[in-house]
């Protein structure tokens, strides 16, 4: 149904606010994503179906870890494996940089979310009482260990 895992840029920065105004009620401006993409302070990889953006992860990669920013797919498109696709992409970005743990936070209430990260071998590590401004929901730390390569 839809195309390969793409790296976006500044291009697709309006795309991705698109995008986000569909998943989240906060979400981040067209300057924090035109600050973090242009001083690279995370990645982002998308997927598209003709000229939709249906999904997209952003994560920064800092010294050996990775932390995920932000994930979300579509509404009409969810439930076809394109938030595991991205997430798996990821997943390659991080062994070409010899990344060893990654972390998350989320919803507690995001049983979604929840069971994608579990499903690819996330941990919780802790929880943040009412972190989340919008809704005052506890944060669940998640934690994955990338297998040694050696
Ligand atoms: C969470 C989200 C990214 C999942 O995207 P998706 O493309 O529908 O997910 P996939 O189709 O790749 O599903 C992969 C796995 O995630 C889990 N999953 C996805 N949607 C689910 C749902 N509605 N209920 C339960 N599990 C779900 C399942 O384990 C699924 O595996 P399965 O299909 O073998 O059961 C999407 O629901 C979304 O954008 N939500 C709003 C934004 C958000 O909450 N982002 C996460 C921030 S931490």
């Amino acid at each position: 149904m839809c195309e390969d895992v793409v790296v976006l840029g500044k291009d697709d920065v309006q795309d991705l606010i698109d995008l986000e105004a569909q998943c989240f009620e906060y979400h981040w401006t067209r300057e924090q994503f035109l600050l973090g993409l242009s001083r690279k302070a995370f990645k982002v990889l998308g997927i598209r179906h003709e000229d939709v953006l249906a999904g997209y992860i952003a994560f920064s990669l800092i010294e050996d870890e990775m932390e995920i920013l932000n994930l979300a797919v579509r509404p009409e498109f969810r439930r076809h494996g394109l938030a595991a696709r991205l997430l798996a992409d990821s997943f390659e970005v991080c062994g070409e940089n010899n990344i060893k743990k990654s972390f998350l936070d989320v919803k507690v209430s995001n049983e979604a979310a929840l069971s994608l990260y579990r499903k690819f071998g996330y941990k919780k590590i802790g929880v943040r009482k009412k972190y989340y401004p919008d809704t005052k929901e506890d944060a669940l730390l998640f934690r994955y260990d990338f297998p040694n390569k050696d």
